[in-house]
């Protein structure tokens, strides 16, 4: 598909009022996206375990316009007026406006709540962006004469998705999804998620995620600022080409449930993120001190017991624990008695793999 086929055809229906209301969750990736070309199209493609329990609950209600004009919306925390979210969903309605025409039509009345904690230190711009993405579909769901598919309906989202937060456009749908174009998922696209469809074996289903919340502050370099410094990164071209490369590579992996080559794949693509960081021109890193004792500590728990437990991160010093489903109740032990003392407040969060979004109420008129 092109980006054209995103531009709709002129509305033919008139809707003066409504209200959408959409859960989004978070994702994680395996083989991560870092650094990007303009419009958000990415510099090499990614896959990612979406997530269940970590959401944005999103509502948005709307009013026709007098007359059409500048945006016109405000936004919502926790039922708190955010004044300092404006820039960020501006940019986002002017990256969107040529294939959303009807944003300038209404004005809008964004609330949105996230069910992990707010400064988590998890980024709420996958399950933030995605939720907004999918409340605008349905409002122009409403304005079309013609019905649209379901699957258009998720493509379109997930392309409006990534135009807010690239990794955003994995977030619509589960239980694994690839996003940039390459030769092992032929339908893979730069411009939006699609699912994974291949085979994938029993050990990956229902796989969790234990997020230690090992810094909850606000990351000193972010990831704009982190993708940009790709360009004229020495190791750039390679790095690109090593994500097509372990993308292939994990295939079978995921097939034959080798969960020691997808341990190895998953750390290696982690620690290779990080390594890009680490060598940007300025350089920085964003693990902390802990980050590194959980490591060290998954690496000896995992030798001593043979367990299948690995780690991930995201642009952050918090660690994803990952572990097949089966193997919950010794790895959940191991991490209270002694992972939880690296997490601040002894905190951590209890995901597992999910299957996406969901609409909580139908676009209606009000
Ligand atoms: O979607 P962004 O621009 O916040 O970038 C996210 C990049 C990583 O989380 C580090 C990797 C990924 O693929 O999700």
């Amino acid at each position: 598909m092109t980006e054209q086929q995103f531009i709709p055809q002129p509305y033919s229906k008139t809707v003066s009022e409504g209200r959408v209301s959409w859960e989004s969750p978070s994702n994680i990736a395996l083989v991560k996206y870092w650094g990007k070309k303009k419009n958000q199209i990415p510099e090499n493609p990614s896959i990612s375990f979406t997530l269940s329990k970590c959401k944005t609950i999103t509502t948005v209600t709307f009013n026709k316009k007098v007359s059409a004009g500048d945006f016109d919306f405000e936004v919502f925390l926790d039922g708190e007026h955010k004044p300092d979210f404006q820039p960020k969903i501006e940019t986002f309605f002017n990256r969107v406006v040529e294939y959303l025409p009807f944003l300038k039509n209404y004005s809008f009345k964004i609330e949105t709540t996230n069910t992990f904690p707010h400064s988590s230190g998890i980024a709420s711009s996958a399950s933030g962006m995605s939720a907004l993405a999918l409340c605008l579909m349905s409002i122009e769901k409403q304005l079309l004469s013609e019905e649209i598919s379901e699957a258009f309906f998720y493509t379109k989202a997930s392309f409006l998705a990534r135009l807010g937060s690239g990794s955003a456009c994995r977030s619509l749908e589960g239980d694994l999804i690839v996003w940039g174009a390459n030769t092992t998922v032929q339908d893979g696209s730069d411009l939006f998620g699609v699912k994974y469809p291949f085979p994938v074996h029993e050990h990956f289903k229902g796989y969790q995620d234990t997020i230690l919340l090992v810094d909850k502050g606000e990351k000193q370099v972010s990831s704009t600022v982190g993708h940009n410094l790709m360009y004229g990164h020495p190791f750039a071209a390679e790095r690109f080409k090593q994500a097509h490369a372990n993308l292939e590579a994990l295939k079978p992996v995921l097939e034959s449930g080798d969960l020691d080559a997808f341990i190895a794949l998953v750390e290696s693509e982690a620690l290779t993120l990080h390594a890009m960081m680490m060598t940007s021109m300025p350089y920085f890193i964003l693990m902390k001190p802990n980050t590194l004792e959980v490591i060290n500590k998954i690496w000896a728990f995992r030798k001593t017991t043979g367990l299948h437990v690995g780690f991930t991160l995201d642009a952050g010093a918090n660690v994803h624990v990952l572990y097949p489903k089966h193997e919950q109740e010794a790895v959940l032990d191991f991490i209270k008695s002694e992972l939880a003392k690296y997490c601040q407040n002894d905190q951590f969060i209890c995901d597992e793999v999910g299957f996406g979004a969901q609409e909580l109420t139908e676009c209606k008129l009000i």
